[in-house]
């Protein structure tokens, strides 16, 4: 597709920038003239009133990179090479290492660093990786660190089902010194670090619960769901390969939060529900009495555990009584929990039928499988 004359005239007006190169790296803004002269004219202005944020908002998400490496003089000069660095190392999802060091090493930290959020106390801060790639030293030795080790878990298990992203998910740690820190952003609780000068980093042994870093529910967060976790396992008779185990409550949990999203359910009773429904079973057949033995020995669990409200104690009580009787609820929170422990029936080669799901969440996951 041919570039409009009038772009193509622009060039060289804008400090050698060539405006309408960068804009027409997406297919659709090429063939779009209208819309390629309006981002043209837009980035203009941004450069003009140097909104680094702006720019790299409209820049197109394969081309920020490259137009930060291009032009990180001007960058320099016009004092928006931080923000742009930022931002761009925010959105990137594949960077290289190498890219990276060579651009942060050029950066200014303490701009970098006042751009973020503030650095939580500590002179040392215990930090997490997740990644789907196992061992692998380039996905193991990255610069992007979290302090929860959830949010680690859940960015290596991601991609699961989609084997050449996620063939071997593990989270490794690492304690960095506080000068190491270039900047934090607390959205993802993560610190980006540089790696090069830091030291050993180790595995974590077994793969922490994985939480997506957008459930910011304190109450969620409060609970010690590996130790919930633990606790079930020593409870469970089945044994680790049981197609109800640990694995299963996993995906529960997993599945549970991210419909929990959509249809509001309460997350700590999803949560629960999740990493106990299935504890008390027996064996692998039909065992109808598991959702009550369930019940009772979360009973036994409160104030220790966890310390629930006691409307959410009946929710979650009557979700595990019963939650073996293929029913469905009309209580969202109940619903929630079902639809995600049927969702995982695949497991045992049985398809969900959308007929048996409680929530429109659930049914729209039949309609749309979710990749992560
Ligand atoms: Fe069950
Ligand atoms: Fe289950």
């Amino acid at each position: 597709m041919n570039m409009p004359r009038k772009l193509i005239s622009q060039r060289g007006k804008m400090s050698g920038l060539n405006w309408a190169y960068w804009m027409s790296q997406e297919r659709y803004a090429l063939e779009n003239p209208a819309l390629l002269e309006k981002k043209v004219a837009l980035a203009q202005k941004f450069w003009e009133k140097r909104d680094a944020e702006g720019l790299c908002l409209l820049l197109p998400s394969t081309t920020r990179l490259t137009f930060l490496i291009t032009h990180h003089a001007d960058l320099q000069k016009l004092g928006m090479f931080e923000q742009m660095l930022f931002d761009t190392f925010a959105h990137d999802p594949c960077p290289s290492r190498d890219q990276w060091k060579g651009l942060f090493l050029r950066a200014d930290r303490q701009r970098l660093l006042a751009i973020g959020d503030p650095l939580p106390a500590g002179e040392h801060f215990t930090l997490y990786r997740g990644t789907g790639k196992g061992n692998q030293l380039k996905y193991r030795r990255g610069m992007s660190w979290t302090l929860n080790p959830h949010t680690a878990a859940w960015f290596a298990l991601r991609f699961k089902g989609v084997d050449q992203f996620c063939p071997a998910p593990a989270v490794f740690t690492l304690t960095v010194p506080r000068d190491k820190v270039f900047f934090h952003r607390r959205e993802e609780s993560e610190l980006a670090v540089e790696i090069w000068a830091c030291g050993k980093v180790e595995r974590v042994e077994s793969l922490p619960i994985a939480i997506p870093a957008g459930a910011k529910n304190d109450a969620l967060l409060q609970l010690d769901l590996t130790r919930i976790l633990q606790y079930g396992q020593s409870k469970f008779r089945c044994g680790p390969a049981s197609v109800h185990g640990p694995a299963h409550w996993q995906r529960v949990l997993s599945e549970g939060l991210s419909l929990a999203e959509e249809s509001g359910a309460d997350v700590v009773v999803v949560a629960l529900f999740a990493l106990l429904h299935d504890v008390c079973r027996l064996d692998d057949g039909g065992d109808p009495d598991h959702g009550k033995r369930a019940a009772g020995l979360i009973g036994t669990m409160q104030g220790d555990f966890f310390k629930l409200k006691p409307a959410q104690m009946k929710t979650l009580l009557e979700a595990c009584r019963l939650h073996t009787a293929g029913k469905r609820s009309r209580d969202v929170t109940i619903g929630t929990c079902w639809d995600a422990d049927r969702l995982d029936l695949g497991r045992v080669g049985t398809t969900p039928d959308s007929k048996f799901m409680s929530t429109a969440a659930g049914r729209n996951r039949l309609r749309q499988p979710r990749r992560n």
